[in-house]
């Protein structure tokens, strides 16, 4: 029985029927084996090493209280954004065209029809956004290349746009005069629309090659400068939403397939881009190449049933495992291969949806990754349920046989699907530690938003959301897990995908209405350049005080931001950046 206050998530139609045994999938795997020994004698060192993982243990889960202390010296404190999300210039400066341009133009695709075209037009205002990381006092800025701003149709051959090549040489030039790492993401989803058209975007297997010339050029252009690079931002997203649902550019329902086959060809380029750094310019240029997965965390609703385990493991390796057991591993997760395997079984297919890779292909994965970025926002309860597996009604939520729940009682502030448990990072933050052998990591993205309609600036619910959740992630540490740094999601509210401009994510508020795009500071800007100060937490009275002053410091800034609001009725003219006024 479940508890009376979890509330199921609806994701997809539901159908109930019960579970059918292994026996099928056992006969499809057996088909597929391939006989010969060598090939038998790779799978068993496959095997022997996929169990070589530490055991995660599901049944406890310490909700220790807060822990006041320090991060390691040296942790980096950063802040992300994307290209299509908050540059705008979509069409400027021989910039192509992004599968994100086209998808967002067409209606009804996203919120109120919005669209990335000038967004906070990041592409002339980088300056100022550097002074206001400045004042946050960062380490580290996490930004993404736009891939047709600098290869227009995205095959290199093509041509290169050098006016986009300047742009982030400027913006990198300008980070690192100020101190500021840059963390480059290779593909935070704006796909060139001319390979979309050509050859059917990441269905297609040249995309491998394509992006692997891209990244080579970015590479050989930036990597004197650019350390830290990341070649696939949350590729979850990317398979689920733009080739399973279709919520995402390219907006593709190819339900049961459309995903697997997208992440399939995706985890491929992840593996030929970390081998062309790694033999040809890792030598010289001694930079790092990782991934960034995102993964919400998925808890069993009850730790002491073994079904709602299995079901809340299954959860996570249909998430984060997808991706990160084959580039640590070599291989996708036994259980997606049981479970997708079964479930073709029973379609009558012969061969089971989840691609296979190849021996070959496998020991060219295992171990493609120098450091594991993560995406995390929130948390799920899972327990068991069986979908059937028929000819129609398959999809990739449906193989994973569970249900989502949630806690009411859990704060969401913001987007429907974020709540606030801080104590899901720890937990998903250990199971990476466990199962692909304590990697160094970076968190990519963590934070959360707020709706539109709300034009506060004293975002009180943000600053408990970063309090809770860095204050987890400190003992994850504590734990032994390998954290070397924290991305706060985001710096500026910007272009929230099909949300539009209706979630903001940012430290700083963006007035959207302005064409100036001017930027207020959120009272959250002030508690997270706290933490950064001290690199931790020092004492609950301390901790307190940051977020008095914070608060206080924001009531001003509203005052301040309503005033110009009021003025900007009358005169077009905005204040570009509002200064941040606090010393720590
Ligand atoms: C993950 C995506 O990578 C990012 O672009 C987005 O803003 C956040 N999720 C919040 O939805």
């Amino acid at each position: 029985m479940l508890p009376d206050y979890l509330i199921p998530v609806l994701l997809t139609p539901v159908r109930d029927r019960s579970r059918t045994g292994r026996d099928p999938c056992c006969r499809l795997w057996s088909n597929m084996l391939p006989c010969c020994a060598v090939r038998v004698c790779h799978v068993l060192m496959l095997v022997l090493c996929l169990s070589a993982a530490e055991d995660f243990d599901w049944t406890k889960n310490n909700h220790d209280s807060f822990y006041y202390g320090t991060f390691p010296t040296g942790f980096s404190w950063g802040a992300g954004s994307s290209a299509y999300q908050t540059e705008g210039a979509w069409d400027k400066d021989g910039k192509g065209l992004s599968i994100w341009d086209v998808f967002s133009h067409k209606k009804g695709k996203i919120q109120q029809n919005d669209t990335g075209d000038s967004s906070c037009e990041g592409y002339y205002k980088f300056k100022d956004d550097t002074s206001l990381m400045k004042e946050l006092k960062l380490n580290h800025y996490r930004f993404s290349i736009s891939w047709p701003r600098i290869i227009p149709t995205g095959v290199k051959s093509d041509h290169i746009n050098e006016k986009g090549i300047q742009y982030y040489n400027e913006l990198i030039d300008h980070l690192l005069e100020n101190k500021i790492t840059p963390i480059v993401t290779l593909y935070h989803w704006d796909l060139p629309q001319v390979l979309q058209e050509k050859y059917g975007g990441w269905q297609n297997i040249s995309m491998i090659n394509h992006f692997n010339e891209f990244a080579n050029l970015c590479f050989e252009r930036f990597g004197n400068r650019v350390k830290y690079w990341i070649t696939f931002n949350n590729p979850w997203s990317v398979a689920v939403e733009g080739y399973e649902t279709g919520e995402h550019a390219p907006g593709l329902r190819l339900r049961g397939t459309g995903a697997y086959k997208a992440a399939h060809h995706i985890i491929k380029a992840h593996a030929k881009v970390w081998h062309t750094y790694d033999t040809l310019w890792r030598g010289k240029q001694q930079g790092l190449v990782g991934i960034s997965l995102s993964g919400d965390w998925g808890e069993p609703v009850d730790i002491t049933n073994q079904k709602d385990i299995e079901a809340a493991e299954r959860y996570v390796q249909f998430y984060l495992g997808w991706f990160a057991t084959p580039v640590f591993h070599g291989d996708y997760p036994q259980v997606m291969k049981d479970f997708v395997g079964r479930k073709s079984v029973h379609q009558g297919l012969g061969t089971s949806r989840l691609p296979m890779f190849s021996p070959q292909e496998k020991s060219y994965m295992k171990g493609t990754c120098d450091f594991l970025g993560i995406g995390h926002f929130t948390t799920r309860y899972i327990t068991h349920k069986s979908y059937p597996s028929g000819r129609s009604g398959t999809s990739y939520f449906t193989d994973r046989d569970l249900a989502e729940l949630v806690d009411p009682r859990w704060p969401d502030p913001g987007s429907e699907w974020l709540y606030s448990v801080p104590w899901g990072f720890r937990r998903l933050l250990n199971f990476v530690k466990t199962q692909y052998g304590n990697p160094m990591i970076y968190v990519t993205e963590n934070g959360v938003s707020e709706k539109m309609s709300c034009t506060e600036l004293c975002d009180e619910w943000r600053i408990q959301y970063y309090k809770d959740y860095i204050n987890e992630m400190l003992k994850a540490i504590r734990d032994g897990v390998n954290v070397k740094g924290y991305t706060a999601w985001s710096l500026l509210d910007k272009f929230e995908w099909d949300e539009g401009y209706s979630e903001r994510f940012g430290l700083y508020y963006v007035d959207f209405r302005n064409k100036n795009k001017p930027r207020y500071p959120k009272a959250s800007v002030q508690f997270y350049k706290r933490i950064i100060s001290f690199n931790g937490f020092p004492n609950q009275r301390e901790v307190e005080n940051w977020r008095r002053k914070a608060v206080e410091t924001c009531s001003s800034s509203n005052q301040l931001l309503a005033a110009a609001r009021r003025e900007s009725k009358e005169h077009a003219e905005m204040p570009k950046v509002w200064p941040v006024h606090d010393e720590v």
